[in-house]
């Protein structure tokens, strides 16, 4: 397995690159299924998860091509030969489970491995399911797999009015795809409102849908009988965007623009860095951040969107150790979300995990040392630690970080930091 090693202390000055947001890619993926195709879809990231969807997308019969130089995955066919997901590709990638709605919308039948608990928390599917149900599937749990049918044994679904217990990013986007192609309107109350819903619904009606509202918390679609394919480009991605902010900010003097970022889409994180005494502005097409002084404490909560993003509380926490008092970050979306705590405090961090809160004491100086990344954002925040850390930082199974950063030592290497990346280190 591969490790990144970081030697830190180096004011980092230039300008990053930000890649298409993950997290709207993957739904957008899954909605080539709603169509026959040929489908293109652009400033795709280079990262795991999209090779993961692709072999999930060819599994099912599609024909997928991902050209990481073009950052484009191309789907010439979408004719299925299969209408199941299988537990050794959704055990990869939880988003699997987004291929569900489309494949009862247009094929009336599914059969998808539950995701399973994950290292961040449980993450069932509950809404979901009880959202598809809503439309007339009939639902059971067998061995593992949801077995799903449309009305009727694999008629088309009907639209309904659902309301969501709590705004699931994913839920709402599997009923989105689903009702697309239901008969009559479906109507979603307390839907998921983040940036990346919003682009499933622009592509979604790109494709001839009708959904009215995504990226608010009510949203109505009314079904069509079928859909054409599409050619889109990605939103930038507005978590690797703010890493990358929290990057140019940990160590004094740097000075870095994040090119291509939508600073619309992180207002509640870039707040939270201007209290800290962090300074965000927008310069030209970019996002330009500076640190000069020293660091405020600051309480944050995450939240739905438009609230503080739980995928940006692991790097928010490494900035607070330097922070000149005591701070709280409490996480309130999954249940265990401080995994980065124990290796950050192996650096040095004086960090208390109080059930969903983590208390910081800073400043404390780090010290760089071998870490173990646990999920995605707690491996870019140990990087991100390093930067900082006095001496060297190695962080090990950096494939939790490939799932969603694309070369992030390149990326970070090319702005001054002295990093770079140890193939087949010890696991
Ligand atoms: C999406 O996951 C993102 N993934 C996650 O990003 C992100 O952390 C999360 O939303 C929250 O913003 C993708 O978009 C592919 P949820 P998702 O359903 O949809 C509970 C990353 O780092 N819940 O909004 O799985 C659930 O347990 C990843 O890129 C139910 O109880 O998140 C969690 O506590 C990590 N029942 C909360 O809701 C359900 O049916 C939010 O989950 C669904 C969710």
């Amino acid at each position: 397995m591969d490790a990144i090693r970081v030697r830190g202390g180096r004011k980092l000055a230039g300008d990053i690159q930000i890649s298409g947001a993950k997290n709207a890619a993957l739904p957008i993926l899954c909605a080539v299924l709603l169509s026959e195709g040929p489908s293109l879809l652009r400033n795709v990231p280079g990262l795991r998860d999209i090779d993961t969807t692709a072999a999930l997308l060819r599994f099912l019969g599609c024909e997928v091509v991902v050209d990481k130089e073009a950052h484009e995955v191309r789907v010439p066919s979408a004719k299925l030969s299969r209408v199941e997901a299988p537990y050794e590709l959704v055990k990869q990638m939880r988003a699997s489970v987004l291929v569900l709605g489309p494949l009862l919308a247009r094929h009336g039948k599914a059969k998808v491995s539950l995701p399973g608990g994950c290292a961040i928390g449980a993450r069932p599917i509950d809404q979901h399911l009880k959202g598809l149900e809503a439309m007339g599937a009939k639902i059971r749990l067998e061995r593992g797999y949801v077995i799903a049918e449309g009305p009727g044994n694999g008629g088309r679904l009907h639209g309904a009015d659902i309301a969501f217990d709590l705004p699931t990013v994913t839920g709402t986007e599997n009923i989105m795809m689903a009702a697309a192609l239901a008969k009559g309107r479906t109507t979603l109350w307390n839907c998921a409102r983040e940036p990346e819903v919003e682009e499933l619904g622009r592509v979604l009606n790109k494709m001839g849908a009708r959904v009215d509202g995504a990226g608010t918390d009510v949203m109505h679609i009314d079904g069509v009988p079928e859909l054409a394919p599409f050619d889109h480009a990605v939103i930038p991605d507005r978590i690797e965007a703010g890493t990358y902010l929290i990057a140019g900010a940990v160590v004094p003097g740097s000075d870095v623009r994040i090119l291509g970022a939508v600073l619309e889409d992180m207002e509640a994180l870039v707040l939270k860095l201007r209290q800290a005494g962090v300074q965000v502005e927008r310069e030209g097409e970019g996002i330009r951040v500076r640190r000069e002084g020293p660091l405020k404490p600051v309480h944050v909560t995450t939240a739905p969107h438009p609230g503080f993003p739980t995928d940006m509380q692991a790097q928010f926490l490494v900035l607070m150790t330097q922070a000149t008092g005591e701070s709280v970050m409490s996480e309130t979306i999954f249940e265990n979300r401080f995994m980065h705590v124990p290796e950050l405090s192996r650096m040095g961090a004086q960090i208390e995990v109080r059930g969903r809160a983590a208390v910081v004491h800073g400043p404390t100086p780090l010290e760089g040392a071998s870490v173990m990344a646990t999920d995605l954002r707690a491996s870019a925040s140990l990087v991100i630690a390093g930067l900082m850390a006095e001496g060297e930082t190695e962080v090990r199974r950096v494939y939790h970080l490939d799932r969603g950063y694309e070369s992030m030592e390149t990326r970070l290497r090319a702005v001054g930091a002295d990093c770079e990346r140890v193939k087949n280190a010890e696991g």
